[in-house]
């Protein structure tokens, strides 16, 4: 197993956000690294493929890819390849989020390519059960969001709480597998009562990709896992 992120930690996806994007990726990833070191709090990028190279020569903090496809070198066209991704700075990915399914052969497929090149794989399950089947496939990280909250504003740990102790009562059961959430989480309150269920941190990405300040929302959602360490 590929594993050095240090947890509990927020995990800010880029997505294709206009605030997120090329030179404003850069911008938003010194922002994101500034906060982790003086918050002591891990914060790790998620970011698109384009700008994987221009975001990891600017930070130190980890760079992961949103995506990557089950193929290696060759004649692939259009693919995102988990060896490119590699060279060019990320230390893990993402795969099979919400807005980018894929088929559990495909996905089981991507964690061994990922791993064969040393990413870290954080796999996202839309629900419970879909945490359980994921957890057999040996991915470094779960993380369980349910669609129709994400960018909602509403937090799955304040809407859909068993939404959390389910996965990880689940996942328990399959494998050793850190379990974060994500989908509407915006403040500290929301990360704070996560962390009380259980879960190893957050996935995020409307409250700090559109926030007028991202700092400030970053420094926010950080508040969250100290008052817990600290209680
Ligand atoms: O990957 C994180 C994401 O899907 C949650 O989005 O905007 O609800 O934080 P958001």
């Amino acid at each position: 197993m590929v594993m050095s992120i240090q947890l509990p930690a927020i995990f800010v996806n880029f997505k294709t956000y206009e605030k997120a994007t090329a030179d404003r990726a850069e911008a938003l990833a010194r922002i994101c690294q500034q906060v982790s070191h003086e918050t002591g709090v891990q914060v790790v990028v998620a970011v698109q493929d384009a700008d994987i190279y221009r975001v990891s020569r600017r930070v130190t903090i980890p760079v992961f890819a949103e995506h990557i496809d089950p193929v290696g070198y060759g004649s692939y066209t259009g693919q995102i390849i988990p060896e490119a991704v590699k060279l060019n700075g990320a230390q893990g990915t993402i795969l099979n989020h919400s807005e980018d399914r894929v088929r559990l052969d495909v996905l089981e497929t991507a964690i061994r390519r990922a791993h064969e090149v040393g990413l870290i794989t954080l796999a996202c399950a839309n629900t419970p059960e879909a945490a359980a089947s994921i957890a057999e496939l040996g991915p470094d990280l779960i993380a369980v969001e349910p669609p129709e909250l994400i960018g909602s504003g509403r937090s799955v740990s304040k809407a859909k709480p068993e939404v959390i102790t389910d996965t990880l009562a689940r996942v328990r059961k399959v494998a050793n597998i850190p379990v974060l959430c994500g989908a509407g989480i915006v403040d500290a309150d929301d990360v704070r009562r996560a962390i009380a269920l259980g879960a190893r941190g957050i996935l995020v990405a409307s409250a700090v990709t559109k926030a007028k300040d991202p700092e400030k929302s970053l420094r926010d959602l950080a508040r969250g896992f100290s008052r817990i360490e600290h209680a």
